[in-house]
């Protein structure tokens, strides 16, 4: 291993060897299971475990050298459990002996609802249907990812499942990682033996980027060390820092924040996300992305293994096409990050308003099923029209919204039963109505997030949105509650242990930029596009107001290869589907194409904008353009010179286009089938999407 680890290595002990510390432009230190490495002559006893040869013979490829790897034959597909060139069972022991045990072959979870597999258990399949939601039972699986069906919907939690349960999509093979060690062996054995490899951290993946059919799986759910750096430097910054595993969810780093004094690191909405897997890398937004910026843009140094089998630090001076890169230019791409250095920040509060909506048009006949909620909290509108008008007036206001430094959380909920316990009491001015319990209607609730701000500024700063609504006739009624506005520390409390369950959640994504709120006509033709696929299309609409600025992001965040459609953004707008299951394959593309519809409307009125792909759809159209625009090429070019032999791949990612999913039934976006490269007739002919 040659100069960037060792360097770093060396670095980790500055006071022990003084004379580095003085020739180094930042700080680099190691967590604990950072500093297990595979050494060349482990690699040399167990070949299937060897670094990939480069032209200058063992060195490590950093620092602008030149890259000279000796391509492996170009098999048309990835090895297949059954294929000629997967391993044999004797290699695979001989691998987990490497590993000192660490591999694993998990059956998917659900397994235990299937009569006929080896892990049936009537007991465990109740809990997993009826309980395991409520805590981190998903989360704390080797293979189970929330979004089943991206995974091909096999061995769904079922109790009484009739069928089989089969391993699908998942994959066969899983490195428990607890070492640098175990990622880079693993990524050798892959790279090596032709065996597709993919990275499952929590498992949040909306697309079924931590999931394959015939895979070997790098888990990086137990790289979880955590270190606060109090005054740490790095290129031109200095200031309060913490390094972290990516194996982190984000609710043990919201403890280990007030562990520390209630410092503030930036972190997703959900606590359950990882904060520093799939989540920073394509990005990353939470309470204060407004304010401090993405994800992404918090990093000072990554500590990654690339698809070489080399682990390298990658800062501002260091492997900068990599820094660059891994800041927001996807996940599963350029290598597997063990862990981030962060900027952290002195503790904050973050002060949260809500406002709830709901119309009550004439009876319709398409009324979908119920969902939404009255509250009392709710202002009540009656006619459809004025309703819209509400909204927009509250759409137009996200602008202030995000330039002071706010974020925004909304939902909008399509024609549907209204569902109340009873009849609903509703905020009607300075009474109360009653409104009848069933019967259709939409909804609207929005809760905003202040960071920085008390209750009396954010009563300030909402206070022309309500002179807005009064000065609407019909709207007067929508007044400002002090009571729905609190308070609280960013950082001031211990999280509990948060749970999730498995959905069919599919997310469409747009992020609307500032340009749409310039004149009132382009703002009218936004409002419509959300209106038609809301009130025509029947889809439920969760939008996000962010303002994650270059001017926001600052130094080096502004540097990062952040969606650049996140830096005039104001609103990420999602449409919401729940992919049926047992649909067939026309069904499920029929119900693409419907929605491709009003997606479509909404890109019409944001040409050239974007959109997210941690929350969007592995089908996008010109996903290219959307996920990552004019970073595109540039990115293109890194993945090709770090990643020759395509170690990494997930849909959407970059060079992605370069290869296929094959299934069985040609289902759309499903993950339950075999790697191979995309045809070069087919290539030209197919579109990125089809
Ligand atoms: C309930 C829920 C709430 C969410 N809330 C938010 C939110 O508040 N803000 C937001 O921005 N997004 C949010 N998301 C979307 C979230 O950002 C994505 O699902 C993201 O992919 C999660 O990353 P992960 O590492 O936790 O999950 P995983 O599914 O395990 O990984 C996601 C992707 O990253 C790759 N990856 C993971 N770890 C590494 C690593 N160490 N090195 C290289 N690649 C890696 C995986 O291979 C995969 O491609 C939410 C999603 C859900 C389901
Ligand atoms: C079945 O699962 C339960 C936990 O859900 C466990 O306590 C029990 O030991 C299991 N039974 C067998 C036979 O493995
Ligand atoms: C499962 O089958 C049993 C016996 O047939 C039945 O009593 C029970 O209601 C079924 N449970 C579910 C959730 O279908
Ligand atoms: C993975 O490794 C961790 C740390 O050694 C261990 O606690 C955990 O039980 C392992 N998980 C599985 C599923 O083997
Ligand atoms: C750091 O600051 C110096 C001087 O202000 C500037 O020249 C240099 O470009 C900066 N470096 C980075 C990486 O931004
Ligand atoms: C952290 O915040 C909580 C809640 O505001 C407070 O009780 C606690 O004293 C704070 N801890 C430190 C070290 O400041
Ligand atoms: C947070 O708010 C509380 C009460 O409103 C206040 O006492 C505290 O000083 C504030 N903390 C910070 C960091 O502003
Ligand atoms: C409205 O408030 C009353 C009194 O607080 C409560 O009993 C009732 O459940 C609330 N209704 C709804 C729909 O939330
Ligand atoms: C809506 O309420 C207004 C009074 O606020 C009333 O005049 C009108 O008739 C109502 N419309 C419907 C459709 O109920
Ligand atoms: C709800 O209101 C209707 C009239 O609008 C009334 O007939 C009905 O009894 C009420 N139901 C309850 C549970 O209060
Ligand atoms: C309206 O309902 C709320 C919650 O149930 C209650 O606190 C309030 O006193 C009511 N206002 C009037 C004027 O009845
Ligand atoms: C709300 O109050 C207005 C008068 O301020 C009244 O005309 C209207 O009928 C009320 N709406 C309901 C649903 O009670
Ligand atoms: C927070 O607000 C205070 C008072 O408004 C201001 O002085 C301070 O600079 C703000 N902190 C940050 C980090 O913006």
């Amino acid at each position: 291993m040659a100069s960037s680890l060792l360097r770093a290595a060396l670095r980790a002990a500055p006071l022990i060897l003084p004379l580095f510390a003085l020739t180094v432009q930042g700080d680099t230190t190691l967590l604990d299971f950072e500093q297990v490495q595979l050494d060349s002559k482990h690699s040399h006893d167990h070949p299937a475990l060897s670094f990939a040869k480069t032209k200058r013979g063992g060195g490590n490829g950093n620092d602008g050298q030149e890259f000279g790897h000796t391509h492996p034959p170009e098999t048309e597909c990835r090895a297949f459990p059954g294929s000629d060139d997967w391993p044999s069972d004797n290699e695979w022991r001989r691998f987990n002996t490497s590993l000192g045990g660490a591999l694993l072959k998990p059956l998917p979870p659900a397994a235990a609802c299937y009569t006929g597999t080896p892990s049936y258990n009537l007991t465990q399949c109740r809990y997993i249907v009826n309980n395991a939601s409520s805590g981190s039972f998903f989360h704390d699986d080797p293979v189970q990812i929330l979004t089943q069906w991206t995974e091909g919907n096999t061995c769904l939690p079922a109790i009484n499942a009739t069928g089989t349960c089969s391993q699908g999509g998942f994959p066969v093979y899983v490195v428990n990682a607890t070492t640098v060690k175990h990622v880079q062996a693993a990524v050798n054995f892959a790279r090596n033996n032709n065996i597709r490899l993919v990275i499952k951290n929590t498992g949040h993946d909306f697309g079924g980027r931590s999931v394959g059919a015939g895979s070997l799986s790098v888990w990086t759910h137990h790289l979880d060390s955590f270190q606060y750096l109090p005054r740490y430097t790095q290129g031109n910054y200095t200031g309060m820092a913490a390094q972290f595993g990516s194996g982190l969810q984000a609710w043990r780093v919201f403890n280990y924040m007030y562990d520390n004094g209630n410092i503030t690191i930036v972190g997703p909405g959900l606590r359950s996300v990882g904060a520093n897997g799939g989540w920073f890398a394509s990005g990353g937004h939470g309470n204060l992305a407004s304010f401090y910026g993405l994800g992404a843009d918090q990093a000072l140094e990554i500590h990654v293994v690339t698809a070489d089998g080399r682990f390298v630090v990658a800062n501002a001076d260091e492997n900068e096409d990599l820094f660059y890169a891994l800041r927001g230019g996807g996940g599963s791409t350029y290598g597997v990050v063990t862990s981030v250095i962060v900027k952290a920040y002195p503790p904050i509060n973050t002060t949260r308003a809500q406002l709830s909506i709901a119309c009550r048009p004439p009876a319709d006949t398409n009324a979908r099923a119920p969902l939404a909620q009255i509250t009392n909290a709710t202002f009540f509108v009656n006619d459809t029209a004025l309703y819209w008008k509400a909204l927009g007036v509250y759409f137009q206001f996200k602008k202030t919204i995000v330039d002071a430094g706010g974020v925004d959380w909304d939902y909008l909920y399509p024609l549907q039963g209204v569902a109340a316990p009873t009849n609903g009491t509703v905020r009607n001015g300075t009474t109360n109505a009653t409104v009848p319990a069933t019967g259709p209607g939409f909804s609207f609730r929005v809760a905003a997030t202040f960071p920085n701000r008390t209750v009396d500024q954010v009563a300030t700063i909402l206070a022309p949105l309500y002179a807005a609504f009064r000065a609407v006739p019909g709207l007067a009624h929508i007044t400002l509650t002090r009571s729905e506005i609190s308070t609280s520390p960013y950082a001031g409390a211990r999280t509990p242990v948060p749970g999730s369950g498995l959905s069919q959640t599919r997310y469409r994504s747009r992020i609307l930029p500032r340009v749409n709120w310039a004149t009132e006509a382009s703002f009218e033709t936004t409002m419509s596009a959300i209106r038609a696929g809301v009130e025509d299309g029947g889809y439920t609409w969760h939008g996000l107001s962010i303002g994650a600025t270059n001017d926001v992001a600052g130094y080096p965040g502004r540097t990062a290869a952040v969606n650049p459609a996140w830096r005039n953004g104001i609103l990420h707008g999602i449409f919401i589907t729940q992919q049926p299951t047992g649909l067939t394959t026309q069904a499920a593309r029929d119900e693409e194409a419907r929605i491709q519809r009003y997606m479509s409307v909404l890109r019409a009125v944001s040409p050239g904008a974007g959109a997210y792909m941690n929350e969007g759809d592995p089908g996008e159209p010109d996903w290219q353009q959307a996920f990552y625009g004019s970073n595109y090429n540039r990115l293109l070019n890194i993945k090709r010179r770090r990643d020759p032999w395509g170690v990494f791949w997930a849909p959407t990612t970059v060079g992605s286009e370069a290869w296929e999913v094959r299934t069985a039934d040609g289902y759309p976006r499903s993950q339950n089938g075999r790697l191979c490269r995309v045809r070069a007739t087919t290539a030209t002919a197919a579109s990125p999407a089809a």
